[in-house]
């Protein structure tokens, strides 16, 4: 795949930007009493409403002329058939497998892979049933009432966020807990609220070799034996991973391991046994929501035109944005406490997969890809950094989501969640003139001179992307979708930049140097082998600590 930057549809855009420059959304809503229907579209309950972004019906069809010439038609083609179209590890790409309708016949290398798939979901569904249902015993004979789900990055964050997200749906009576981080306070504080004896360690991990799992894993180990003796552990862990021989290494019983696949990538994997923690806390049938939410997707991603296709519109909005208009960031803001982790879980999903410097073909890359993702449940967010957004020298584009009903109706609660929701959008559309500043102040009594000084504080430039996501509930079909609208928005970003959305090489040297430093924080004498900056901080760490 070569990138498309600087093709004669990359260029067409680049002139159109010019043009685009100089307007203003509020120009083309005042002018176009039908913006909303042309630029929204829906896909059963969910509405994606790209209205409020700086284009017009000819920004929209230059973006779908670029789109096909990147081949996205075929790429998608491809990725559904399993082709390795993750070239720099040679692998399929399939986490759309995982969720495909059971009588589907999906060929890696001429094998179908979907007999595998169902012989793992049927094995998730009967071990979550027994769970729930008090089958399973622990080994002093309890019932299991603390899942803890040790994992980290795709390993983690999305079933961390899935099961956040369905809090709705959990027991109180079966609690999930999802560690991560390598800083032993995280495996500390959550086994302080766990009982060995009614506690199931799920231990996630593609490779099985990642260093903050297996230590995290082994600390949960050793609490284990230290409470029940080691005979206990086969009732107490099992493993989902790739890596047969690493879970026999670390002493789980293979037939309490999950297996999956090297063509499930790790941060597209809540589809397959990593969501194993997921089944357990809202249920096998629930799961099987989230999976035909995600399904449906699928099938509108493959079957819509582009110019009428949730994932790629998303994606072409992205790109428009981010190499034509600047942006270097997209905020991500849920008015929904139950979504709070979706930043971060699309902080994986988007910038390890697109933080891309190099093509595919090995060049470097000169224009943007991905961007710089963050945010937060609203309202918080509006209490802290929403401020930059507004009136910062930098363009932000955002993605907002909310639900048009709570699964929490309390009072009038989600009536202010909703009108904050669709306030935020509006101000970053329309902003505030100089004029307008000006007779506000003046409609509050203020002298001539406070006003001069305070209108300029109080003017707002408006013109500020933003999308907006609206379902009827964060129910798990409606998260699936959602889930795999991200996925695939993704996907296209990637093809669109010309890179490999799928690999993440970029987190290696990092892991490589802390091995290296791992010996020399209490190897005696002064470390060496580093820059100065580093040997100094070995050095002072080493003196604080002693
Ligand atoms: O951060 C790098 C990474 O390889 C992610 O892509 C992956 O999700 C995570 O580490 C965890 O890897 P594993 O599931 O193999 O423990």
């Amino acid at each position: 795949m070569t990138s498309t930057a600087h093709s004669p549809e990359w260029n067409r855009l680049v002139a159109h930007a010019h043009t685009m420059g100089t307007v203003h959304m509020r120009d083309l809503f005042a002018h176009d009493p039908a913006r909303f229907g042309r630029f929204s579209v829906r896909e059963g309950d969910l509405l994606l409403d790209f209205s409020k972004n700086r284009i017009d019906t000819e920004t929209l069809d230059l973006l779908m002329d670029l789109a096909r010439a990147s081949n996205l038609e075929s790429w998608r083609q491809r990725m559904f058939a399993g082709e390795r179209i993750n070239t720099t590890e040679n692998r399929a790409v399939l986490h759309t497998a995982l969720r495909a309708a059971s009588n589907a016949a999906i060929l890696v290398d001429g094998q179908n892979v979907m007999p595998q798939i169902r012989a793992v979901h049927d094995r998730m569904r009967i071990f979550s049933d027994k769970i729930r249902s008090g089958e399973w015993l622990g080994a002093t004979g309890a019932p299991i009432s603390d899942v803890v789900n040790i994992g980290i990055g795709g390993s983690d964050l999305g079933p961390a966020m899935v099961v956040e997200a369905l809090t709705p749906y959990l027991r109180p009576d079966l609690r999930v807990h999802f560690v991560s981080n390598v800083d032993g306070s995280h495996i500390h504080e959550t086994l302080q609220k766990c009982n060995p004896a009614t506690t199931l360690f799920i231990v996630a991990s593609k490779t099985f070799t990642t260093q903050e799992t297996i230590a995290n894993a082994t600390t949960a180990r050793g609490w284990l034996v230290e409470a029940l003796g080691a005979p206990a552990t086969p009732r107490h862990f099992v493993a989902l991973s790739t890596n047969r021989e690493k879970v026999i290494e670390f002493g789980i019983d293979p037939d309490h391991m999950f297996e999956f696949w090297d063509w499930v990538g790790g941060r597209f994997s809540l589809w397959s046994a990593i969501g194993l923690s997921i089944a357990v806390a809202i249920g096998f049938d629930r799961y099987t929501q989230l999976l035909d939410g995600a399904r449906q997707m699928d099938h509108h991603f493959q079957s819509r035109p582009l110019d009428q296709n949730l994932p790629v519109i998303l994606a072409m909005i992205g790109v428009w944005n981010a190499n034509f208009l600047g942006a270097s960031t997209l905020a991500v803001l849920p008015y929904d406490q139950h979504l709070r982790r979706l930043p971060a879980y699309l902080q994986q999903l988007d910038m390890e997969s697109n933080g891309k410097g190099t093509a595919l073909d090995g060049s470097a890359i000169a224009h943007t890809t991905g961007p710089v993702v963050f945010g937060d449940a609203g309202t918080n967010g509006q209490h802290a950094f929403y401020q930059l957004i507004h009136q910062g020298t930098q363009m932000i584009p955002c993605d907002f989501l909310v639900a048009a009903n709570s699964l929490t109706p309390l009072d009038n609660h989600h009536q202010l969640v909703l009108a904050n929701a669709l306030a935020q959008p509006e101000a970053l559309m329309k902003g505030k003139t100089l004029d307008e500043s000006k007779a506000e102040l003046l409609a509050e009594g203020r002298n001539p001179n406070d006003i001069d000084r305070l209108a300029p504080h109080r003017v707002f430039p408006g013109n500020r992307p933003s999308n907006m996501l609206v379902y009827k509930t964060l129910d798990p079909h409606t998260l699936g979708m959602i889930i795999a609208l991200y996925e695939h928005k993704v996907f296209v970003q990637g093809i669109i930049w010309g890179i490999d959305s799928f690999d993440q090489w970029g987190v290696e040297l990092g892991k490589v140097l802390a091995k290296a430093i791992l010996p020399e924080l209490t190897a005696p004498g002064v470390a060496q082998g580093h820059d100065c900056s580093t040997n100094g901080l070995i050095a002072e760490i080493k003196k604080l600590r002693d």
